[in-house]
């Protein structure tokens, strides 16, 4: 049986020589063909039985320094392996944190976004709410209430499209108007942005492009107001240097109405390309609220006063950025957006 023993102490240190270069596997297969329930030195210890009576304490004590010895060289080879496998782990798993990152293409905003709001973070912060309309609206906040009769020659300024008789896609922004004033009272304050849509397409318009609309009614607003607030407005979107003109106009809600320019911020006034020598830019219309528009929503022209104005934001989009043709605005070209990246 010592032999045995012996035997079989070679064989674990020959196989765990080996089991060291091998898997985890291979050593737990190795740890049971000795250790296991039916292992060889469990068997040793079954044996036992059979040895003579006189040498089973010694015998036995030769058998379990043998248990002990093989139970520490696995655990010994196990934390070995479990060793190489991780550092093998963190080789291949390695990140190399000098390695340029890779980029996203991010989108960016299309310059009638861009000039939306711009526009809205200019008015928000002298006041006005964000109001937005119906795009599908009825004739009578597109015309009537706005002094805009049936029969009225302007209705052939904008060619509308009609849905019914009563139903139109709006052709301004300035119905918002009708709608806020029929259900806030003054003090008003706001500010319209939303798509308009009108029966026309060329270089400088399209059937589908965006006004923003503003509207002030409270008591004893005046021209002055408006001409304040214009001003205020076209040095923020322009340069500090840019100046507002107003000329007569007509327009059926606003009495007086104004066409409003700006000093051109190419050449200050002096006179080019861009402002076709006249050193002014127009670049929106507004007036005082007409007082039958007033009285339409049920508020007292004696009492309150209000003024006006509608933009087109494609518009001062080209003008700001140079544009010379509304169409670049709707291909969605992204040699063209790309231009707009912060
Ligand atoms: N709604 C007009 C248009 O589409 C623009 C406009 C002019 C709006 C004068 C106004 C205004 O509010 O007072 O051409």
């Amino acid at each position: 049986m010592q032999e045995l023993i012996e035997k079989i102490r070679a064989d674990i240190a020959a196989g765990i020589e080996k089991a060291e270069n091998g898997t985890r596997q291979e050593l737990f297969e190795l740890k049971m063909k000795y250790l296991g329930k039916t292992g060889e030195i469990s068997a040793l210890s079954k044996g036992m039985r059979d040895v003579p009576a006189e040498q089973r304490p010694a015998m036995g004590k030769l058998v379990s320094e043998v248990r002990a010895w093989a139970e520490e060289q696995f655990e010994r080879t196990e934390t070995l392996l479990k060793k190489k496998e991780l550092e093998a782990r963190y080789k291949s798993e390695r990140i190399d944190v000098t390695m340029p990152a890779r980029f996203a293409e991010t989108g960016t905003l299309h310059p009638v976004s861009l000039v939306k709001k711009e526009i809205i973070e200019c008015f928000e912060g002298l006041g006005f709410e964000i109001y937005e309309g119906p795009e599908i609206e009825k004739d009578y906040y597109n015309f009537q209430a706005l002094n805009i009769p049936a029969d009225h020659p302007a209705r052939d300024m904008q060619d509308t499209f009609f849905i019914t008789e009563e139903f139109l896609l709006r052709s301004q922004t300035s119905s918002g108007q009708i709608r806020v004033m029929e259900n806030k009272r003054p003090p008003i304050k706001i500010l319209s942005p939303g798509r308009v849509y009108r029966s026309d397409s060329d270089a400088t318009h399209s059937p589908m492009f965006h006004q923003m609309e503003g509207l002030v009614v409270d008591k004893g607003i005046t021209l002055c107001d408006l001409k304040g607030i214009l001003d205020e407005f076209a040095r923020r979107m322009f340069t500090k240097e840019t100046k507002t003109r107003l000329r007569p106009s007509y327009f059926p809600f606003t009495e007086p109405s104004v066409e409003v320019d700006l000093s051109c911020h190419n050449c200050g006034g002096k006179g080019c390309r861009i402002c076709k020598g006249t050193g002014w830019i127009e670049i929106l219309g507004a007036g005082m609220v007409n007082r039958r528009v007033l009285e339409n929503c049920g508020i007292d022209p004696d009492e309150y006063t209000g003024f006006a104005f509608g933009m087109g934001l494609e518009r001062i989009a080209m003008i700001k950025y140079g544009i010379n043709d509304m169409r670049y605005l709707f291909e969605n070209d992204v040699r063209l957006l790309k231009q707009f990246k912060d």
